[in-house]
C-alpha cells in the first residue's frame, strides 16, 4: 500500500496508490459511486464501480457517510475532458471510522452555527483555500524580510506597559504583579533595531477591542519591521514594496485558491508600486467632498481620526493601497515623531487597502529626543517609570528610526476578498467569541 497525497497525484498516474483521508461528499447512480475524497492536501473525485470491487467494498462505499475517515486505493488518471484535473478509479476502500451525522451538511448554514463548529468548518473547501493563502502570505512576509537584510527578533507577550493606548489592554496576573498582553512589539523592536539595525518581529498581539466590526479581532497576528536611521519616506517605500511582494507571491502560487474564492486576480495584479500618497489634509478634503456628494453620512472634522466608513470611502477611490500620512498627533500614539514643519502633525502613515478594506498597516517615525518623548508620555497620562528602559534608547545613541505593523488577518481578508476577518485565522477571538 503506497500512500500518496492528493497534491502529488499527478506524479503517479497509472500507478496503484492509496489515499488516507476523509469522505468529503458522495453521490451515486445505480452501480456507480462518485466519492469526493479529501486528505488535507486536496480533493479528488474517486469513482467506484460495483463490478470492479469486492462485495464488501461496494457495501462499505454505500454505507460510508460524510467526513468518515477512509483509506482509498486505486489508480489515478487525468480527466478525459479537463487537462490537469485528476480522478481515481477505486479498487479498494476501507472505513477507518464511520462519522455519525456530521453537522455541516452541503446545505446553507448560518454564520453563528458555522463559527460554533469552527473546528469542523475548517475542513471545507472554502476554509482550506483561505488558510492556504494565509500560509502563503506568512511565508512571503518572512521571505521578504529575510531576503532584505532584516533579522527576526521576537518580542515578549507579557508586557509591563501599554504601547497602543490604555483602553484596549488585557490585564493578566503575573505572580504578585500585574502584566498586560502585548498590543504591539514595537517598543521592543526599537531596542533591537538599535542593536541590529534592521529587525522585524512577528507574533500574536492582543487588544481588548469592544468593537464588533468586520475588521476587529481581540487576538491577531502582526508583523512589524523597524529600521534604525530610517525616516517616514523610507518606511513608506518599504511598505509599498512589501505589500506588492506578498500580493505577487499569492498571484504566483495560489491561483487555484483565488479561483475557489472567486477572487478576481485582475484586481490584485494592479498592486504594484508606487502607491498613491495623501497627506491627512488631502484625505480630509476628499471626505468633505464625499459628504457633499451624499456618499458619506457623517461630516468629517479636521483633527479627528478616520473612522471605518471614512477609510472605506477613501480606499474605494483607488485601485491600489493608499498611504495617508501626517495625521494630527493628538489622535495617534505617544511615541510618534512630530513633523518639524507643523509640530501638531505626527510623522506617521496608515496604509489603506483598496476596495473599501481600510487600514492594514500603521506606522511611522519615532520620537528620538528624550525631552520630547517624556513630555508625550506625561501628556498621554502614562507612567514614566514603566518606560525607563525605553527612554534609555534616547539616552544612549539615539537616532531617527521608523517602522510599521501589518495585521496579517486584515491583509488576508483583503487579498482573499472576504467580508469579515473571522475566516482569516483558524480560531478567531472576538468580542463575543472565545470558543472553540
Ligand atoms: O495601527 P496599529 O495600532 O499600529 C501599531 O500597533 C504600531 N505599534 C505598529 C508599528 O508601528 N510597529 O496596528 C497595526 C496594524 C493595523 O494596521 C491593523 O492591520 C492591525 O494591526 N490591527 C488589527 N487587526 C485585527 N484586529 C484588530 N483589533 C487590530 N488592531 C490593529
Ligand atoms: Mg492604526
Amino acid at each position: 500500500m503506497k500512500q500518496t497525497y492528493i497534491s502529488e497525484i499527478g506524479k503517479h498516474l497509472g500507478e496503484e496508490i492509496t489515499i488516507k483521508g476523509w469522505l468529503y461528499n458522495k453521490r451515486s447512480s445505480g452501480k456507480l459511486g462518485f466519492l469526493e475524497v479529501r486528505d488535507g492536501s486536496g480533493i479528488i473525485q474517486s469513482i467506484i464501480s460495483k463490478k470492479d470491487v469486492s462485495e464488501q467494498c461496494w457495501n462499505d462505499s454505500e454505507q460510508v457517510t460524510q467526513e468518515s475517515s477512509i483509506l482509498v486505493t486505486g489508480v489515478p488518471r487525468e480527466h478525459p475532458k479537463r487537462p490537469g484535473v485528476y480522478e481515481l478509479d477505486i479498487k479498494d476502500l476501507k472505513i477507518v471510522h464511520l462519522a455519525h451525522e456530521y453537522p455541516i451538511t452541503p446545505k446553507e448554514h448560518g454564520v453563528e452555527f458555522l463559527m460554533d463548529h469552527r473546528h469542523l468548518w475548517l475542513r471545507s473547501r472554502r476554509q482550506q483555500a483561505i488558510l492556504h493563502i494565509r500560509h502563503e502570505i506568512i511565508r512571503a512576509v518572512r521571505d521578504f524580510f529575510d531576503n532584505n537584510g532584516f533579522i527576526l527578533c521576537d518580542t515578549p507577550v507579557f508586557t509591563p506597559a501599554a504601547c497602543e493606548g490604555t483602553t484596549t489592554l488585557f490585564e493578566v496576573g503575573y505572580f504578585d504583579e500585574k502584566a498586560y498582553l502585548t498590543q504591539s512589539g514595537q517598543l521592543y523592536n526599537e531596542a533591537t533595531a538599535a542593536a541590529f539595525g534592521k529587525v522585524y518581529c512577528f507574533g500574536p498581539t492582543f487588544r481588548a477591542e469592544r468593537s464588533k466590526t468586520r475588521r476587529h479581532l481581540t487576538e491577531f497576528w502582526m508583523v512589524e519591521p523597524e529600521v534604525a536611521y530610517a525616516r517616514l519616506d523610507d518606511i513608506m517605500e518599504l511598505a509599498e514594496n512589501f505589500i506588492s511582494y506578498i500580493v505577487g507571491r499569492v498571484l504566483e502560487r495560489r491561483q487555484e485558491e483565488l479561483k475557489q474564492l472567486e477572487r478576481d486576480p485582475a484586481k490584485l495584479e494592479k498592486i504594484i508600486p508606487p502607491f498613491p500618497r495623501l497627506r491627512y489634509d488631502e484625505a480630509v478634503k476628499m471626505l468633505e467632498q464625499g459628504h457633499a456628494e451624499g456618499k458619506l453620512e457623517n461630516r468629517f472634522e479636521w483633527g479627528g481620526d478616520l473612522g471605518s466608513p471614512d477609510e472605506t470611502y477613501i480606499s474605494s477611490q483607488f485601485d491600489r493601497p493608499v498611504m495617508i500620512h501626517r495625521y494630527p498627533a493628538k489622535v495617534k500614539a505617544f511615541y510618534m515623531e512630530a513633523d518639524p514643519e507643523m509640530p501638531e502633525l505626527a510623522l506617521c502613515v496608515d496604509v489603506l487597502a483598496p476596495e473599501g478594506y481600510g487600514e492594514i498597516i500603521g506606522g511611522g517615525e519615532r520620537a528620538s529626543s528624550l525631552e520630547f518623548l517624556l513630555d508625550r508620555i506625561r501628556e498621554h497620562g502614562l507612567p514614566p517609570e514603566a518606560f525607563d528602559w525605553y527612554l534609555d534608547l534616547r539616552k544612549y545613541g539615539s537616532v531617527p528610526h521608523a517602522g510599521f505593523g501589518m495585521g496579517i488577518e486584515r491583509a488576508v481578508a483583503w487579498i482573499c476578498g472576504l467580508e469579515h476577518v473571522r475566516e482569516t485565522i483558524p480560531f478567531p477571538r472576538m468580542l463575543y467569541r472565545l470558543k472553540p
